[in-house]
C-alpha cells in the first residue's frame, strides 16, 4: 500500500448545491482522520495546469458548509488532453498539455487526486488515471443522471427549487385562469421535471424519455377547464421532445464537453398550445424558465449529509489505495466503481456500459404520477 501524505481536490464542470459540502468533507477527514496535508487547484482543470492552488486547512472550510457553488471555482471548457490555445499566428489550435498538470502535481508532492465533476471532468479523470495518477472521482450533477449510482448531490437541492416555484406558480395560475408553464434542466434526464413536478403539483410533466403529442397536452387543459379547474400547470424538462420530433436547441458551445445547450422548450410549447386553447377558453400561457436558479441558493439537508458521505468516502478510498474509481452510492450504500465504466456519456446520453441514468417511463415514479392525474402527454 502506498503512503499517503498529501492530497489533491478540484472541482470541475458546471456548479452544483453541495460541492462545499463535499470540499468540507474531503477536508475534514483527511486532516481530522487521516493527517494528510491538502491543496485544492483552483477553477478545475485550469488550475492544474497553471498551478493556481489554495493550501486547505480547517479555516478555509469555515463557514461553507450550506453555500451553493465552490470555493474553489470550476470550469467546464479546460480539457487538457485537447487545451483551447492560439499559436504564434493567431489561429486557435488544441494540444495536449496533461503532462504539465502531471508535472504540476509531481512538483507538490501529490500522492492521490480528488476530481469532482460530471461526466466531462470525469473522462479526464479517467485519461489522468490512465497515465498513472492515483485518481478518485467524485460524481456532481443536478440532473442526477450519472450512471451506477443511486443519487447524485445538488439533485435535491434543485428539487426543493422546483418545488417552491411551482407552489408560487399555482397562486398566479389559479388567480388569473392562466396555462403556467416552468422549464426545468435536467439535460436528457426527466428526473427534474418528475419529481420535482411530483411535488409541485404540476398537472402536465414533460420529459425526454416520453415524447408528447401537443393535442393530449391541449386537451388535458380542456378537460381541466370543463370541470372547473381553468387553470393548468406544466413542468416541462428542457430535453422534452415532441413524438416524431427533436430537443429545442438554446445555443451551441464547441468548447464544452456538452456542446448542444437545450432551452426554449417552453416557449415552444406556449405558442403550440396558444394556438389550440386561445379560441377555445381564452386562456393566456406563460412560460417562467428556471435555470440556473435550480443549481444554487442554500444547500438542503438532504445535499448536505450526501456530500458530506461522497467527500468522506472519498478520503477513505485513498486511505484505502483503491484508485481510477468513483465513488456511487448503490442500494442506499457508500461504494464505488471503476471511473472507465461510467464516463462518456456527454449530451447523447451514451456511456460504454449503456448510458446515462434515465427515468423508466414504466417505472414506479411514472406510475404514481399517473396514478394521481399527472398526464405526461402521451
Ligand atoms: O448538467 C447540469 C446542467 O445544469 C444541465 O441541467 C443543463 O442543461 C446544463 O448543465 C447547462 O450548462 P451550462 O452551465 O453550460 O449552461
Amino acid at each position: 500500500m502506498k503512503e499517503i501524505k498529501k492530497i489533491a481536490l478540484l472541482t470541475g464542470g458546471g456548479d452544483c448545491s453541495g460541492l462545499n459540502a463535499v470540499i468540507r468533507a474531503i477536508v475534514k477527514s483527511a486532516i481530522l482522520k487521516y493527517n494528510y496535508e491538502v491543496i485544492g487547484f483552483k477553477g478545475g482543470y485550469h488550475g492544474l495546469y497553471t498551478d493556481d492552488y489554495i493550501k486547505m486547512d480547517l479555516q478555509t472550510i469555515s463557514g461553507i458548509f450550506h453555500q451553493g457553488g465552490t470555493i474553489l471555482k470550476m470550469s467546464n471548457k479546460d480539457n487538457l488532453f485537447k487545451y483551447k490555445m492560439t499559436d504564434e499566428n493567431g489561429k486557435v489550435v488544441y494540444k495536449d498539455v496533461s503532462d504539465i498538470a502531471i508535472a504540476n502535481l509531481k512538483k507538490h508532492n501529490i500522492d492521490a487526486l480528488i476530481i469532482i465533476g460530471g461526466d466531462g471532468t470525469l473522462t479526464s479523470a479517467r485519461d489522468f488515471a490512465r497515465k498513472g495518477i492515483n485518481v478518485v472521482g467524485i460524481p456532481k450533477t443536478i440532473d442526477n443522471d450519472v450512471p451506477a449510482t443511486e443519487i447524485t448531490f445538488g439533485y435535491r437541492t434543485a428539487l426543493d427549487h422546483i418545488m417552491l416555484s411551482l407552489d408560487a406558480l399555482h397562486t398566479t395560475a389559479y388567480s388569473h385562469d392562466r396555462v403556467m408553464i416552468l422549464e426545468v434542466m435536467g439535460r436528457n434526464a426527466g428526473w427534474l421535471a418528475l419529481e420535482g413536478g411530483i411535488a409541485g403539483s404540476a398537472d402536465v410533466i414533460l420529459i425526454p424519455e416520453i415524447p408528447y403529442d401537443i393535442n393530449t397536452v391541449a386537451q388535458t387543459i380542456f378537460d381541466r377547464y370543463n370541470r372547473g379547474s381553468k387553470f393548468t400547470i406544466i413542468c416541462v424538462s428542457e430535453g422534452a421532445k415532441p413524438l416524431g420530433g427533436d430537443v429545442t436547441i438554446k445555443a451551441i458551445d464547441k468548447d464544452s464537453p456538452d456542446s448542444v445547450k437545450l432551452g426554449g422548450i417552453g416557449d415552444l410549447l406556449a405558442r403550440q398550445l396558444d394556438k389550440i386553447i386561445k379560441p377555445v377558453t381564452g386562456q393566456d400561457i406563460r412560460v417562467t424558465t428556471l435555470g440556473y436558479i435550480q443549481r444554487g441558493g442554500v444547500t438542503n439537508t438532504y445535499d448536505r449529509v450526501l456530500g458530506t458521505k461522497y467527500g468522506s468516502y472519498a478520503v477513505e478510498m485513498i486511505a484505502n489505495n483503491e484508485f481510477g474509481r468513483m465513488v456511487v452510492i448503490r442500494n442506499a450504500r457508500m461504494d464505488s466503481v471503476r471511473i472507465e465504466e461510467v464516463v462518456g456519456s456527454g449530451q447523447t446520453g451514451q456511456t460504454s456500459t449503456g448510458g446515462a441514468r434515465i427515468v423508466n417511463p414504466h417505472g414506479d415514479l411514472v406510475n404514481a404520477a399517473k396514478d394521481i392525474g399527472i398526464t405526461f402527454g402521451e
